[in-house]
């Protein structure tokens, strides 16, 4: 069977340290087991404890340290503290995982300001906020960032204007902070996942018949699995990805590729 960690060597991230926002659910849950099982520390946050205490619990059953941290990503004041425990705890941050989100479908002309900017505030200024916590303890060593993407934004995707212009701002960020923070030895790069099953996105964002769609439209035939995802972003985040910077990497089986089709049989 392939997991996650497959093909890589156990060691891979043996002493380094992840902050994974959002990491107690679905693929960033899938990535901070994955670090684990590579010998990564992990710190997991989320606005909900609850949220995050089985994935705590399974990290440290991998052998690795855990710690959890309750912030929202919206609230400067809380990133710091989740950073600077972060640190405290292991004496270091070599990787952080931005995945904290909110979405919901909603057509533009229904939305309210608020619901507009309360997707762009969790997913694009969080990414932000996190990122500038996290600048001057990944710069001491050198280090990874890893913001977690979309398709969405690629084509127009009907109901989710909130979340394209959201995740089409993380793609600008990720370009913008690989060039700045290059000099610092971090790189910073993207990770956009099509529709990922038996996650919260997916339930929210689907229905059983679009998933059917969804199948029959992906040049690979599926949906992505929490492990597709989880093992390239071990890539990205790794030493194996030492040249990449800037870079979002879409892992969606080909699926935004064949998603316009005005035209053919
Ligand atoms: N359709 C339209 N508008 C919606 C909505 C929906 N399904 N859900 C929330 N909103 C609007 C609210 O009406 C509100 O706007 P208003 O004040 O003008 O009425 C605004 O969004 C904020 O809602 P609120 O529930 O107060 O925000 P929150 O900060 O508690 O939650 C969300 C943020 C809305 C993103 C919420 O969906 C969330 O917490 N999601 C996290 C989990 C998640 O989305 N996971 C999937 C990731 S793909």
């Amino acid at each position: 069977m392939i997991t996650p960690s497959s093909g890589y060597s156990p060691a891979l991230l043996a002493g380094r340290v992840a902050l994974i926002t959002g990491g107690g659910t679905g693929i960033c849950r899938g990535i901070a087991l994955a670090m684990a099982e590579l010998g990564c520390n992990i710190a997991i946050s989320s606005r909900s404890l609850e949220h995050l205490q089985q994935t705590a619990l399974d990290i440290t059953r991998l052998g690795p340290r855990s710690l959890t941290v309750s912030a929202d990503v919206r609230r400067p004041e809380e990133v710091a503290a989740v950073v600077t425990r972060t640190v405290e705890t292991f004496g270091r941050l070599d990787i952080l995982v931005n995945g904290a989100a909110g979405n919901f479908l909603c057509l533009a002309e229904q939305l309210s300001p608020n619901g507009f900017g309360s997707v762009v505030d969790i997913d694009l200024k969080g990414t932000f906020n996190v990122s500038r916590a996290a600048y001057p303890h990944l710069a001491r060593q050198g280090g990874v960032i890893l913001n977690i993407s979309a398709t969405l934004q690629l084509l127009g995707t009907r109901a989710q204007v909130h979340a394209s212009a959201a995740k089409a701002g993380i793609d600008a960020l990720t370009r913008g902070l690989a060039v700045e923070w290059g000099p610092a030895r971090i790189r910073v790069n993207g990770l956009a996942p099509g529709p990922v099953a038996g996650t919260e996105g997916v339930r929210r964002l689907t229905t059983d018949a679009t998933q059917a769609a969804i199948t029959d439209a992906c040049p690979l035939g599926r949906l992505a699995s929490v492990d597709d995802i989880a093992r390239a972003a071990v890539f990205l985040c790794s030493d194996l990805g030492s040249f990449i910077t800037g870079v979002t990497l879409v892992v969606d089986g080909g699926l935004w590729l064949n998603s316009a089709r005005a035209l053919g049989a």
